[in-house]
């Protein structure tokens, strides 16, 4: 059997046209959701994912704010920063793209993020929120996943879905969508003893650990749906996945692509949780 690919740039093409019909909708009541970034010294990927978000915003009309500070920053002056950015009205959601330097608390600048503006849902307020079903930010990367598994009509209810790796940012998250749409889930990672022992049980394979070749054919029972997160580099420098697609396409019967899947799909969640944080601000203003 050779794979159905689900495509993360086309999806993100509909999805973003709708955010971008919404957004329009709400600049007729005089409001542009606004996303501020920050980004605290010079990590070239975070360069380019910050690059990607700013035109991706651009491109779908809502206003973004890209502050870049030297490294060099103190905590104190970013957490300064993100309340001046949560007591601003004109900007709906913040994103401070992570790593942060050494010297600076990751968690405690997330946790300083209003709520109400956590667009990556990485804040503990969110996490709550998506663990115990109530309504809140959903992270970017595995509410991207849901979308294209929304996308082939794929029921979850009753399925055996495996998430390799346990991220605060996707493996966890993951896990927590899936068993609110009725999965069997398991989550895998590092100390699992025999990962392929769980993968072959599974309709549903989720890898995200950000290893090259993680999950492989013979991992993958026949007509399993594999959706892969990672972001890697192989020996020539090519962008690929956690997954070894030319293998894992064969057994699989959807599989998504590195790159031009999850990648975008990122990109347009953050989209989607930025307009609606500006929908919800509106709301409430009336
Ligand atoms: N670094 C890698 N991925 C992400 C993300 O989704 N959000 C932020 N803020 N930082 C990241």
């Amino acid at each position: 059997m050779t794979a159905q690919l689900i495509d993360g740039n086309a999806l993100s093409l509909q999805l973003r046209a709708q955010v971008a019909a919404r957004v329009q909708a709400l600049q007729a009541k005089g409001i542009t959701p606004g996303l501020a970034v920050l980004l605290v010294g010079e990590n070239p990927a975070s360069q380019v994912y910050v690059r990607n978000k700013v035109k991706a915003c651009e491109d779908a009309g809502l206003h973004s704010l890209l502050e870049k500070y030297d490294a060099s920053m103190t905590e104190a002056d970013l957490l300064a920063r993100v309340e001046g950015l949560n007591n601003d009205p004109r900007i709906h959601g913040i994103l401070v793209q992570l790593p942060l330097p050494a010297h600076i608390d990751g968690q405690k600048v997330i946790e300083a993020i209003s709520p109400a503006k956590d667009v990556d849902g990485f804040h503990i307020a969110s996490a709550g929120a998506l663990m115990t079903g109530m309504p809140g930010f959903w992270p970017c990367t595995p509410y991207g996943c849901m979308k294209m598994l929304e996308s082939i009509g794929y029921d979850l209810k009753g399925q055996h879905a495996v998430v390799i790796g346990r991220s605060n940012i996707v493996g966890k998250p993951m896990a927590l969508m899936l068993l609110q749409k009725n999965a069997t889930v398991t989550i895998c990672h590092s100390a699992t003893p025999d990962l392929k022992a769980m993968t072959l049980q599974a309709d549903v394979i989720v890898a995200a650990v950000g290893k090259r070749n993680v999950l492989t054919a013979d991992m993958v029972k026949p007509g399993a749906v594999v959706l892969d997160v990672g972001m890697n580099r192989n020996d020539e420098g090519k962008l690929c996945g956690d997954v070894d697609f030319e293998g894992v396409k064969e057994v699989a019967s959807y599989i998504t692509p590195v790159p031009g899947g999850v990648g975008p799909m990122t990109i347009t969640m953050l989209l989607v949780n930025t307009l609606e944080a500006a929908e919800t601000s509106a709301a409430k203003d009336h």
